[in-house]
């Protein structure tokens, strides 16, 4: 009986630190948060069920960015941080954040997240965590993972392409002068993430990996996207994805992105744009260089819908496929293969440079541009790509105006509904 009471205290004891979320302490403008689960467990003696599976260290973390998101610095421990919750932290300014620990989001709540994720306006997608501000550093210096426990996402998603609430893992949100350096994902929700209404960003030294081990696929988990954002640096990823690594969408001015490996991606990609024919996207000043792909759909492409606006001065640089499906693709009617010619989103000024390496199948390059606004000022340089399996690969284009003078032969028309991925040779 003694003992038994004795036990009881302990255990209200060791809840302690749960209900007062004393795992932040503050010492000047520093917050260091401590994961909750290295905290003692909980006992079940006391009649109380197992609390460790439902830990949510999402009120401390929360906590800590009011207390020292500004002007100030926070240090999340090394362990083990469960994420329960949709996180808002775009009012930061002069803050440092290191990361040494793991985030794991929750996945046995799909219901709850579906309905609670931010909208963040681009295609009725949404994000588990809005983060920007002014002035904000995230580091993770390799240590850092964040799981987005995306098995259990692929697996309820089935195949299907962007489901509404689905999360993006992070997403920069009207930040500015933001940098994020050495943080590992592994299976993330959705895309991993994504840059929006956002200036001066860079975004190096990350290394992302989502492979689904079921008989779903792990469509969607885009390494990143940038939308309507200028000023972007994004260098040395490593990223293993079902769809595009890196994707420059409307509305983005000066991106530059290099020293980055995709393997089961869609390579480096201007688009999709142009979605809303009513409502004009502009792309400008983009260079993607030092790129190796691996069994990838696409390398260097470019993907509009039929709409409105401009994809201008973009140069592909020094990249190199191995077994790439179809290295260069340009269309100005993205998945549907309708009214292409009819587009208003005008292309120009853009340089494939030193593009190598093996294609899936015969063709190197398919490119259709929009009959109304042919194609201007394309040139290519130095593309050696060769079929894996023996031979010479084609080059298919429609409607590109310094065709003559381009620097590559075309070898026949490219129609408006030539596929983005082939399943043989043509
Ligand atoms: C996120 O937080 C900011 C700053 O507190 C606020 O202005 C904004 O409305 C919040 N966004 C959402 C989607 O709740
Ligand atoms: C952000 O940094 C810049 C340059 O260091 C500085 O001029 C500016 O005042 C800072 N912004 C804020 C909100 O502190
Ligand atoms: C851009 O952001 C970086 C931090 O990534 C900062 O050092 C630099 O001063 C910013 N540039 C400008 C022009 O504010
Ligand atoms: C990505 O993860 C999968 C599954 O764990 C693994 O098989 C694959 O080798 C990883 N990719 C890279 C590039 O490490
Ligand atoms: C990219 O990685 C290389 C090799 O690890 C390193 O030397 C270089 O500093 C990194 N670049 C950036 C911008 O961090
Ligand atoms: C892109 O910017 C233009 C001009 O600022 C604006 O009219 C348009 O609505 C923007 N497009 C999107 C899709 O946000
Ligand atoms: C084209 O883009 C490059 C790289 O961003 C930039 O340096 C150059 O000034 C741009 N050219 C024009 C004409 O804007
Ligand atoms: C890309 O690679 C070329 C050739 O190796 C090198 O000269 C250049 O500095 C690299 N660019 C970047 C941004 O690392
Ligand atoms: C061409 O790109 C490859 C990488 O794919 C690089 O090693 C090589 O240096 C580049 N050539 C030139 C002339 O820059």
């Amino acid at each position: 009986m003694y003992f038994l009471v004795f036990f009881q205290l302990l255990s209200v004891l060791s809840l302690w630190p749960v209900a007062t979320s004393a795992a932040i302490v503050k010492r000047g403008s520093t917050c260091t948060v401590t994961p909750l689960s290295a905290t003692p467990k909980p006992r079940r003696s006391i009649g109380t069920r197992d609390l460790a599976a439902t830990i949510d260290d999402t009120p401390q973390i929360l906590e800590a960015f009011k207390k020292c998101g500004k002007d100030g610095s926070i240090v999340f421990t090394e362990g083990i941080f469960n994420i329960r919750q949709v996180m808002n932290t775009t009012d930061l300014s002069n803050c440092d954040i290191s990361i040494h620990g793991k985030f794991v989001w929750s996945a046995d709540n799909i219901a709850y997240w579906l309905r609670s994720t931010y909208s963040v306006t681009y295609a009725g997608r949404s994000t588990a965590w809005l983060f920007g501000g002014k002035n904000v550093s995230m580091r993770g210096y390799g240590k850092a993972l964040f799981d987005g426990n995306g098995q259990a996402w692929i697996d309820q998603n089935k195949n299907n392409a962007n489901q509404n609430g689905r999360p993006i893992s992070l997403t920069v949100w009207k930040g500015t002068n933001i940098y994020i350096d050495g943080i590992t994902w592994r299976q993330a929700q959705f895309w991993h993430t994504f840059i929006a209404h956002s200036q001066n960003v860079t975004m190096t030294n990350l290394d992302m990996n989502t492979t689904s081990n079921s008989q779903w696929k792990a469509v969607n988990t885009d390494g990143t996207d940038t939308w309507n954002s200028k000023d972007i640096v994004i260098s040395n990823w490593t990223v293993t994805c079902g769809d595009d690594c890196i994707s420059v969408k409307g509305n983005s001015t000066n991106v530059h992105v290099s020293n980055i490996v995709c393997h089961e991606s869609g390579g480096m990609c201007v688009g999709s744009m142009g979605s809303n024919s009513g409502q004009p996207d502009y792309v400008d000043n983009v260079v993607f260089e030092n790129v190796t792909l691996f069994h990838s759909s696409n390398a260097a492409w470019i993907k509009t819908y039929p709409g409105q606006g401009h994809v201008k001065n973009v140069t592909f640089r020094n990249i190199h496929c191995n077994d790439v499906n179809q290295p260069i693709y340009v269309t100005s009617c993205i998945y549907s293969g309708n009214n292409c010619d009819s587009s208003r989103l005008g292309i120009s000024d853009v340089r494939w440079e030193n593009i190598t390496g093996t294609s899936r199948y015969n063709i190197a390059a398919g490119i259709h541009c929009s009959s109304q606004v042919p194609c201007t000022g394309f040139s290519f340089e130095d593309i050696d790509i060769k079929p894996k399996d023996g031979g010479t690969a084609k080059v298919m284009c429609s409607n590109v105006k310094n065709q003559a003078s381009m620097g590559l032969t075309c070898n026949g028309a490219c129609p408006g509904n030539w596929p983005q991925q082939l399943s043989g040779n043509r």
